[in-house]
């Protein structure tokens, strides 16, 4: 047991990337409900309104903020977390950030670079994540109760890393991309625990929502994944159902000193082995580092 104490949710900050849709809005919604200070993202400033006034609709006395960032720049993460503090700062007299929610992700049907010239599924979904929490991570290393969630998927179990083509530039498959990604999650989150547990008490976790009724392989996808992923979907679970999970990881008190890092809904469950191999981990970190242009982290 550590010594830290746990966080009720209504005095809880959660930051949630990818709050403009699907499981990332629903999420942002139940979170604004128990009195949490939200700050939700998204990388269209319409949507980042729309979502916003749904959520002082539906919950007057919620306390929520949307935040313009596309995650596919680092530029624009660098920015995000500068106006995350700036945010903070002016609503709290010491900023802290209680949970990190790496929310946001994105199917390619076909290969696209980011402005920074990388592989855009690798980008968003992993490199995104590890950058905003380098960034984030002195106020979080301010909370009592510090978590970082990270938005997995069962995808995962069946990926492994490529390491001599990672971003795939050569033989670009979309659900290749999309399942490695989602394997970095888990690796992300070990090789954080291995670094941070001990030092700052900071946890991290990944949250599998399961199948999802979501529109996110129809976004940027060619005609057979939309009419696969329509199909598929009709056995999803809701929105809602599919945030149970990173609710219950971001808030609750029982997961407080839970030594488990993978969970689908509200239990924890064994990851592939592959997401828990410490070589790969620490690999991938080190990649990561150098592609997000950060010395030595942790
Ligand atoms: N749906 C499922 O069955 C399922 C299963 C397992 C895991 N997941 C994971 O759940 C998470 C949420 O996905 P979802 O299913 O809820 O899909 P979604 O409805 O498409 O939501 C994805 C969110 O990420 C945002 N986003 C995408 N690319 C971005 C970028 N470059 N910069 C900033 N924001 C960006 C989207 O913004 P816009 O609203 O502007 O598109 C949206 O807010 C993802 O990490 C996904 O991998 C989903």
């Amino acid at each position: 047991m550590s010594d830290r104490d746990h966080i009720a949710s209504d005095k809880r900050t959660i930051i949630i990337t990818g709050a403009t849709s699907g499981i990332g809005l629903a999420t942002a919604k139940i979170l604004a409900g128990t009195g949490a200070f939200v700050i939700g993202t998204g990388r269209s400033a319409e949507r980042c309104r729309d979502a916003e006034n749904s959520i002082r609709r539906e919950c007057p006395s919620g306390r929520i903020n949307y935040i313009l960032a596309d995650l596919s720049s680092q530029q624009q993460i660098r920015t995000l977390a500068r106006e995350i503090r700036s945010l903070l700062a002016d609503n709290f007299e010491t900023p802290v950030i209680d949970t990190l929610i790496n929310n946001a992700g994105t199917f390619s049907g076909r290969f696209t670079e980011t402005e920074d010239g990388l592989e855009t599924t690798f980008a968003v979904n992993h490199l995104a994540p590890f950058l905003l929490t380098h960034e984030l991570l002195p106020l979080l290393s301010q909370s009592k109760d510090g978590r970082i969630v990270t938005v997995g998927s069962g995808s995962h179990f069946h990926a492994k890393m490529k390491w001599n083509n990672l971003q795939l530039r050569r033989f670009y498959f979309g659900w290749t991309a999309y399942k490695q990604s989602k394997l970095g999650n888990v690796l992300f989150s070990t090789e954080f625990n291995r670094r941070f547990l001990e030092k700052n008490g900071i946890r991290a976790f990944v949250a599998d929502p399961g199948l999802v009724q979501t529109a996110i392989a129809l976004k940027n996808s060619g005609l057979v994944v939309k009419m696969f992923w329509k199909h598929h979907i009709k056995k999803g679970a809701t929105p809602e159902e599919g945030a149970a999970t990173s609710v219950y990881l971001a808030t609750s008190p029982e997961i407080h000193d839970n030594d488990a890092i993978y969970w689908k809904y509200q239990k924890p469950m064994n990851p592939n082995p592959r997401a828990l191999n410490a070589a790969d981990a620490r690999t991938l970190w080190e990649i990561s580092c150098r592609l997000c242009h950060i010395d030595n982290w942790g």
